[in-house]
């Protein structure tokens, strides 16, 4: 549960995030756009990355297994992965994620039928939810955190350690529990600078001996 007094004090900080670089400098907005570091509300909740949309894009999921909701649904879904600038292009450089880097996952209807399309998917303009995979190493015993939101305009709530969110990310990411296997501009970058994990190259080595 939040209390009102926290979500207005998180909706005041943002807005004054927003406005303050207009007003003192003009010029600077769309520099100040990209930029976002994670910060939290007092009881731990996380404040909405709400420009995540003009970061890096890595990749598109369509009905990928591991998620249990879209299966439920019995509806089709798209997922959409996306990293704050500054972390991508460290990563270009070392092959990993550097501290504060923020990862968001959002979900996305797939529909068939609109417009002149006659076969294949596209994605609905409703999005619905968004995770969030945030390194933290001074705010977090285990250097990354899980945050779930139901709207951007909400602050997102902590998935707490030991979920099955943490078990599949640590046993199954190819790098620092992040699945950069299924983001092909990353992943021959962290294989060139050796940046693999042990878990994932368990798995691969499994996976080729059953071939
Ligand atoms: C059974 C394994 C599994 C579980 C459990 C799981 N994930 Fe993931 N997660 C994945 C895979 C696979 C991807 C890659 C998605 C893609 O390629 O589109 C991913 C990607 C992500 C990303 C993008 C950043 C990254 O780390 O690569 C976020 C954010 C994320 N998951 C959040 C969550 C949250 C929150 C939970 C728990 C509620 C969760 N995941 C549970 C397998 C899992």
């Amino acid at each position: 549960m939040r209390s009102n007094a926290l979500n207005a004090a998180g909706v005041c900080l943002l807005a004054g995030l927003a406005s303050l670089p207009f007003l003192v400098h003009p010029t600077k907005l769309v520099q100040a756009a990209t930029t976002w570091v994670p910060a939290y509300a007092a009881n731990g909740d996380m404040l909405p990355p709400s420009n995540y949309r003009e970061w890096v894009y890595l990749t598109s999921g369509i009905d990928m297994s591991y998620s249990p909701k879209a299966e439920m649904a019995g509806q089709s879904v798209f997922d959409n992965v996306f990293v704050n600038p500054e972390s991508y292009r460290s990563f270009l450089a070392t092959g990993t994620w550097p501290d504060k880097t923020v990862m968001v996952l959002e979900v996305r209807g797939a529909r068939s039928k609109g417009s002149i399309n006659q076969r294949g998917h596209f994605q609905d303009v409703g999005v619905m939810g968004i995770e969030v995979h945030v390194k933290d190493e001074a705010h977090f015993p285990g250097k990354w955190a899980f945050f779930e939101f139901d709207s951007l305009v909400k602050n997102g709530a902590l998935v707490p350690a030991g979920a099955p969110c943490y078990t599949c990310h640590s046993a199954h990411a190819a790098v620092d529990t992040t699945f950069v296997q299924f983001y092909p501009t990353l992943l021959p970058i962290a294989q060139a600078k050796k940046r693999l994990s042990e878990a994932y190259q368990k798995d691969e080595a499994e996976g080729s001996a059953e071939k």
